[in-house]
């Protein structure tokens, strides 16, 4: 049972922590395995899953969740922490925020989003009202808290199909639907972990002001900037989490 960590863009490998070993999972959701890695600190291990591929070739849309879940579960992870590169619908959040929403959104459309398609079951209807594990969240927070690194504790996550970055009128609805954030990969990957009962949490970073928020940059040059400079402080709070939690006191667990 170990803390698995889901790598969102900008974030393919744990290169401060000790590469322990690599595992190759078949499931019944792709022809290809999945790809692990075992990644140690001290007394700590911990998995990582790169979701976008070790060379970020997967879009948002391409991403075979239930694959990526199926085998987290398989390889015993207890809990996820998701990282999440977005853009801030609210106009108060800058590039280079950390935020950990409690809140989802979703507009993606045509995914796959349940281990239960074509076999349904009562037990489908899971309990999606706090869609991101607030003991966990907690945790995160207290860590970034003792770092010292400014982190945004509350937030809903609007996800959008992508893997085009929206139009302003799109921005406008997602702020009236009380949207603080958009991303492109919180699901159906939080509900599926949320189906096999796995605490989850998605430790988004700002890269941008959304379209037609003020003061919006959208130039891939600016985003892969922010994105760059994001994932150096992205790491050092993983690398404290990871290594503060020995298995003996891990995080919270199912
Ligand atoms: N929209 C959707 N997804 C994103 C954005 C955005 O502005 N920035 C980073 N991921």
């Amino acid at each position: 049972m170990t803390l698995a960590i889901i790598g969102g863009s900008g974030l393919y490998a744990l290169e401060e922590l000790e590469l322990e070993k690599t595992l190759s999972l078949l499931t019944p959701y792709a022809e290809q395995p999945v790809c692990l890695y075992q990644y140690r600190k001290g007394l700590s291990t911990c998995l990582f899953l790169p979701r976008h591929g070790a060379e970020h070739q997967l879009a948002p849309h391409e991403i075979n969740y239930r694959a990526n879940l199926w085998a987290l579960d398989k390889a015993g992870a207890s809990s996820i922490v998701a990282v999440n590169a977005t853009g801030a619908v609210d106009p108060c959040l800058e590039p280079g925020s950390l935020v950990l929403p409690d809140q989802i959104i979703d507009y993606t459309y045509g995914r796959e989003n349940s281990f239960y398609l074509g076999k349904h079951q009562l037990k489908a209807h899971i309990d999606f009202s706090e869609p991101f594990t607030p003991e966990l969240n907690t945790q995160i927070s207290a860590v970034a808290d003792s770092l010292g690194l400014p982190i945004v504790k509350q937030g809903t996550y609007g996800v959008t199909q992508g893997p085009r970055l929206e139009t302003g009128a799109e921005i406008r609805r997602l702020a009236r639907d009380g949207c603080t954030l958009v991303g492109m990969t919180a699901m159906p990957e939080a509900a599926l972990a949320r189906e096999l009962g796995i605490p989850y949490a998605s430790l988004c970073l700002v890269i941008n002001k959304a379209a037609g928020v003020p003061g919006a940059q959208l130039n891939h040059e600016f985003l892969m900037l922010v994105l760059e400079e994001g994932i150096v402080v992205v790491k050092n709070l993983l690398r404290e989490l990871v290594s503060r939690y020995s298995p003996d006191k891990s995080l919270y667990m199912r």
